[in-house]
């Protein structure tokens, strides 16, 4: 194991204990710095004044079109299996992609006010989950099915679009609301990812149900989420967006269908202190230029 991971996991040890959060701890003190200095709490967009509140929000943002669209150029890269990824057909990429980047477009601009930095989109990827027995799902991370954190930065967020009309029968998303973390925690009695007592409280979990084309923005390193289990199968689309402090780079730039690892990486995911430290100093440069 690389000393880095050694690092981690004990930082990571250190965070579930302390700060209730599954990330290492430059990552959890990163985040609580960059709420408080460079986030924009007085954002007008009363759907982004919610995602700050709670770490997550069902946008009034409908997808049906491009959904309707997508499920005829999509098919499976694995036939079986509890997790089963989607390829999108190659001949109609570029189009898809205009048409998901035009209907982002208001948000990604009212997201760089918020963030106070530039935002694109790194990823887009769809799949289906699979229905497992309980036993299987309990002993197994099939699928993201046990609550965790996402090991990323702040500055890494998701949009979840519904490929079918989710109810609480297809395995929803269950997210823990940002401000009852702790809460959480104590009601679980979560250790770790592995650790923990599956509860059904609606007072700190959300699910996210909804009709097909529905889309649900939340940030999966502070939110404790899992994938629940259906009794059939859930297809969702997820879109992946990265604040940075390239002024010039635009989504439209980007190969959005490849994982573009290095650049998620290197902005979202820093291995080593020094390059926490410089990627918060970059975001402080990046908000005073805008100010000035
Ligand atoms: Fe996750």
């Amino acid at each position: 194991m690389k000393l880095y991971k050694i690092i981690n996991n004990i930082s990571k040890f250190f965070s579930l204990r302390f700060f209730h959060a599954g990330l290492p701890v430059s990552y959890y003190i990163f985040n609580k710095i960059f709420n408080k200095k460079i986030i924009n709490k007085k954002i007008e967009n009363k759907n982004l004044q919610e995602f700050n509140k709670n770490g997550f929000v069902k946008l009034n943002i409908n997808f049906k079109p491009e959904v309707d669209f997508i499920k005829k150029n999509i098919e499976f890269v694995n036939p079986d299996g509890k997790r089963q990824s989607y390829k999108i057909n190659e001949n109609i990429r570029e189009q898809f992609k205009g048409m998901l980047l035009n209907k982002l477009k208001p948000l990604i601009g009212d997201l760089q006010d918020y963030y106070n930095s530039n935002i694109v989109v790194s990823n887009v990827l769809a799949w289906r989950t699979n229905y497992a027995e309980e036993f299987e799902a309990k002993n197994n991370m099939l699928y993201a099915n046990h609550y965790h954190n996402d090991g990323y930065l702040v500055t890494y967020f998701k949009l979840f679009i519904n490929l079918m009309d989710v109810d609480e029968n297809d395995g929803p998303l269950h997210i823990v609301y940002k401000n009852k973390t702790k809460e959480f925690f104590k009601h679980a009695n979560y250790r770790d990812q592995r650790n923990y007592n599956d509860i059904e409280n609606n007072n700190l979990i959300y699910k996210n149900t909804g009709k097909e084309g529905e889309s649900f923005l939340f940030s999966s390193p502070e939110c404790m989420h899992k994938a629940g289990v259906p009794k059939k199968h859930r297809d969702i689309m997820e879109v992946v967006f990265i604040a940075n402090t390239d002024a010039n780079l635009k989504s439209e730039d980007i190969n959005i269908f490849e994982k573009n690892e290095n650049f998620v990486i290197s902005t979202t995911k820093p291995y080593t202190l020094i390059k926490v430290f410089k990627t918060l100093l970059n975001h402080f440069n990046y908000k005073k230029n805008l100010s000035t």
